[in-house]
C-alpha cells in the first residue's frame, strides 16, 4: 500500500502572520527587544513606534514631552501607529500608553494581531531603572508611577488578542510562546475561533 505523504515539517514560516503583530504592554515589558527577535524569527520587518515618532518629530520623546506636553506626544503616537498599520505587514513595538487610546486600540485590533507582553511590577521596575529616558517616570517615584499606570492600563491590555508573560526566562522562550499562540490564532480566524480569553491562556 502506498505510504501517505508525510505532513510538511513545521517551520517558523507556518506561523508567519497574515497581519502585522503589535506588541503592547507596560514600559520595561520588553516590547522592543522581543519584537526585534520575533521579527528576525518570522523574517518580517520590525518597527519601533517610539523611534518612528522621534524620527517624524525630529526630537526625542523626552524633548517632545518637555516642549509640547504629553497630549501632543499622544497625538503623534496615534498618527504614527495608524500609518504603520496601513503599510506592509510587520512587527510593531508600541509605547506603553498607545493601547490605552481607544482609536489606536481599535485600529490595532482591526488591522493587526495584538500581543500583550505581561511582566510583574518588580521586573518592570528593575528594567526601567536601567534607562532614565522615560519622561513619565520622572513625574514621581518610579515604583508608584508604574503601579498607578498598571492599575489604569491592565483593563486595556487585557483586550489584546494574545497574552504572553515576559517576566522571566530567556527571550527565546517568550518568542516561542508568541509564535505558538500566533499559530493557534491564525488557525482560528478572528470572531470564529476561541474567545480572546481562551486564546490568552497565561
Ligand atoms: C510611555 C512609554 C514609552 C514612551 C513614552 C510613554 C508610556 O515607551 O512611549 O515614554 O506611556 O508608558 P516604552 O513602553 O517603550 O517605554
Amino acid at each position: 500500500m502506498a505510504k501517505a505523504p508525510k505532513p510538511p515539517k513545521s517551520t517558523s514560516k507556518d506561523a508567519k502572520p497574515g497581519r502585522s503583530v503589535v506588541l503592547v504592554g507596560m514600559m520595561g515589558a520588553g516590547k522592543s527587544t522581543i519584537g526585534r527577535r520575533l521579527a528576525a524569527r518570522l523574517d518580517i520587518p520590525f518597527v519601533d513606534a517610539d523611534a518612528e515618532i522621534e524620527r517624524a518629530a525630529g526630537q526625542t520623546i523626552g524633548e517632545i514631552f518637555e516642549a509640547h506636553g504629553e497630549a501632543e506626544f499622544r497625538r503623534g503616537e496615534e498618527r504614527v501607529i495608524a500609518r504603520l498599520l496601513d503599510g506592509e505587514r510587520k512587527i510593531i513595538a508600541t509605547g506603553g500608553g498607545a493601547f490605552v487610546n481607544d482609536r489606536t486600540r481599535n485600529r490595532i485590533n482591526d488591522k493587526g494581531v495584538s500581543v500583550w507582553l505581561r511582566a510583574e511590577l518588580p521586573v518592570l521596575l528593575e528594567r526601567v531603572s536601567r534607562n532614565s529616558a522615560r519622561p513619565l517616570l520622572k513625574q514621581g517615584d518610579p515604583e508608584s508611577v508604574l503601579r498607578k499606570l498598571a492599575e489604569e492600563r491592565y483593563r486595556y491590555y487585557e483586550q489584546a488578542d494574545i497574552v504572553v508573560d515576559s517576566s522571566t526566562g530567556p527571550h527565546r522562550d517568550v518568542v516561542d510562546a508568541i509564535v505558538k499562540k500566533l499559530r493557534d490564532l491564525e488557525a482560528a480566524p478572528k470572531g470564529k475561533g476561541p474567545s480572546k480569553a481562551a486564546a490568552a491562556t497565561r
